[in-house]
């Protein structure tokens, strides 16, 4: 099932949650999706490139039923906020699919039938833990309380086992074949380490997966029993497909289908590495090429998103900046797959150094002596020196290597290479003096070959740099008096020396401005939403006996222990609670050895909702004494089981 060799580009981002405000993590993903659609088209394929909204399923129910209003009001208020801001951020998708449209609707139903024809979907009992109050099924993985019972984790309350009539998608069928085709594709996921978590997670079992809901109204109903709504995940991962013209243009769907990449977040990785191939498989479709994992954006070690209150506004950067120096940052801080800091202090340096210092000082150094000595259009000019050359030379070897990296996805390093080429090329300003050159009347030549050089170097860093800052790009073409932008240049066609003697450039406009960190920093203080006023006077918060009893504190075993990466004050710990082993980050490192602590017990709180601290997921907490700011751990003395309550 390869795909066939076609000189095609289909990319897709993650479709996004309308109960949700478009922020920077958002943005990622559709910034490296765009900027390798734009790097494929100038590589000579045609491409498509697919974005949309997910606005099915419960979290969109209960947001509406939130805001009093109909889902389908919330979806059309904040739709145009994902469309807004991927117009601001200069984004070129082919189409965008909003799961609420007929030809998606139409198309899941569809498939959902056929599978259903086929016995690849079974109506069947499913039976589970049920929050009556919340109206949900809860996580496999929520523990059992001291009692013996779960405990909605969004509520609080009781739950009880409840089975409901659900169809189920056979997924226990395709665990061989899945991971034989990951034996067989190692690149279908990335980073090569996101393919290792997906084959073992595959390797431990897979079981049949329900896929309808009838306590979900919000959604595509099951053809011909719309007592049961189909699950939000099903709906949305067909989008790849009805996005693509599956069942309403089929030509399209021909040319592009399968994808070749699917670009994510690695919280959903699952979805897209797991039961999307198995549906596929199920529906005869060939697989996608890759699905590529990001990491996230993280903000005060956190993932940004709206339930911890951390999001950071793109606007607050792209209303003073322009999209450019955000989608440059992006890509060129951190490789696809692994996670990233945001700080505004980190993205202003960043800008000041490569952009406004290197790349900006470059073009309007050079435009600028352009003017200065001859008038805008670079006269008779001397033949090509060795240094000349050397720049030249430098030029093809960057190009390649650029090129290579935005083939493999690694824009960063892509990012990282063509910088190499700018240094050089202010080098070889610095090395030939122009602006004593122009002192020499009899050197008039030799100051024009300079010029038309750097010139040229800068034509071709503005061709390389175009997937990535596509309006900058095209900005500094028009100032060297071409008539074509960069991304109409194939990068086959172009060649260095084709800038053109006695072109008329234009004086040199502020590309990218250097930025006041202070200046900024005001100017974000305004967009933020105005910081909780902290109590004068800290009083102690009293709670009932019933409140504490929500805290499920069990002894834990340590298994293993070591030292996060970066870090002085963290370990990582695996440890046992008697029915199964969970990974917890406490910030004791500074008073024990990780050695120190395998083998000890202590309590842990285990139903403390996961965090990300340090990019690395902590599934509870110790509890520990503090002095002078250190941690001292109880731990306990005599032997007792893993797992024990603790009250
Ligand atoms: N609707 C589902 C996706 C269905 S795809 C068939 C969903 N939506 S989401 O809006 O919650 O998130 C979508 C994606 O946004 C994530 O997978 C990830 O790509 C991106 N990000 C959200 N927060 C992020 C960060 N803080 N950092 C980087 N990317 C993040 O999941």
């Amino acid at each position: 099932m390869a795909k066939k060799f076609k000189p095609t580009f289909y990319v897709t981002t993650p479709i996004y949650y309308v109960n949700d405000v478009p922020h920077i993590g958002h943005a990622y993903t559709t910034i490296i999706a765009d900027s390798l659609a734009r790097y494929n088209k100038m590589a000579g394929r045609e491409v498509f490139f697919l974005t949309g909204t997910d606005e099915h399923g419960q979290k969109i129910e209960k947001a509406a039923a939130e805001k009093g209003m109909t889902p389908l009001q919330l979806a059309d208020s904040v739709v145009t906020r994902a469309q807004d801001l991927w117009k601001a951020l200069d984004i070129s998708h082919d189409f965008f699919i909003r799961t609420t449209m007929e030809i998606h609707e139409k198309g899941v139903q569809k498939l959902f039938k056929n599978l259903l024809d086929k016995g690849d979907i079974y109506k069947g009992e499913y039976e589970g833990w049920y929050c009556v109050s919340d109206e949900n099924f809860l996580a496999e993985d929520v523990p059992l309380n001291k009692e013996g019972v779960k405990v909605c984790p969004d509520c609080g309350k009781k739950a009880a086992v409840v089975s409901e009539e659900t169809y189920f998608f056979r997924l226990s069928a395709y665990q061989q074949k899945l991971l034989e085709y990951y034996e067989a594709h190692p690149q279908f996921v990335r980073p090569p380490s996101r393919m290792n978590e997906v084959a073992n997670f595959v390797r431990s079992g897979l079981r049949d997966l329900s896929i309808t809901r009838t306590t979900v109204k919000w959604g595509v109903p099951v053809p011909g029993d719309p007592a049961h709504t189909i699950y939000v995940w099903f709906d949305a991962l067909h989008n790849y497909l009805t996005g693509i013209g599956w069942d309403w243009d089929m030509t399209l769907f021909k040319k592009y289908w399968p994808a070749n990449l699917h670009l994510i977040g690695k919280d959903i990785l699952r979805f897209h590495a797991v039961f999307w191939p198995a549906f596929l498989m199920a529906s005869g479709f060939p697989l996608p090429g890759c699905v590529f994992g990001h990491g996230w954006w993280l903000k005060d070690e956190a993932k940004m998103s709206k339930s911890k209150g951390n999001v950071l506004d793109p606007y607050v950067i792209i209303d003073a900046l322009g999209p450019d120096p955000l989608r440059y940052f992006l890509l060129r801080e951190i490789p696809i797959g692994l996670d990233g800091n945001f700080s505004h202090e980190g993205f202003i340096h960043r800008v000041n150094s490569d952009l406004a210092n290197d790349f900006g000082n470059l073009v309007h150094r050079t435009l600028t002596m352009v003017q200065q000595y001859f008038g805008g259009a670079i006269g008779e000019r001397e033949d090509e020196s060795a240094d000349d050359r050397a720049l030249r030379e430098m030029f093809e070897r960057v190009k390649a290597a650029v090129l290579g990296h935005y083939e493999s996805y690694a824009v960063n390093k892509a990012l990282e290479e063509l910088w190499t080429f700018i240094g050089a090329a202010n080098k070889y300003l610095a090395d030939n003096v122009p602006w004593k050159l122009t002192k020499e009347p009899d050197k008039r030549r030799r100051l024009a070959r300079v010029l038309w050089q750097a010139a040229a170097a800068i034509r071709g860093a503005g061709h390389l740099v175009a997937p990535v800052m596509p309006g900058s790009a095209k900005k500094i073409w028009e100032l060297l008096g071409e008539t074509a932008a960069p991304f109409d240049v194939p990068f086959a066609d172009f060649r260095f020396a084709d800038l053109k003697p006695g072109q008329a450039m234009k004086a040199p406009v502020p590309l990218f401005p250097r930025v006041d960190l202070k200046e900024f920093l005001a100017a974000e203080a305004k967009h933020a939403p105005p910081a909780k006023a902290e109590p004068k006077e800290k009083t102690m918060d009293i709670i009932t006996f019933e409140e504490f009893k929500k805290l499920d504190l069990r002894v834990a075993l340590v298994l293993k222990a070591e030292r996060v990466e970066g870090t002085t004050k963290l370990l990582k710990l695996q440890i046992d609670l008697g029915t199964e082993q969970r990974q917890i980050v406490a910030g004791v490192a500074e008073t024990y050895t990780p050695e120190e602590l395998v083998g000890k017990k202590f309590t842990v709180i285990v139903n403390l909702k996961p965090a990300i601290i340090r990019g690395v997921e902590s599934q509870g907490m110790l509890l520990a004494g503090l002095t002078g700011g250190k941690a001292v751990i109880p731990f306990f003395e005599r032997d007792i089981a893993p797992g024990s309550v603790v009250q």
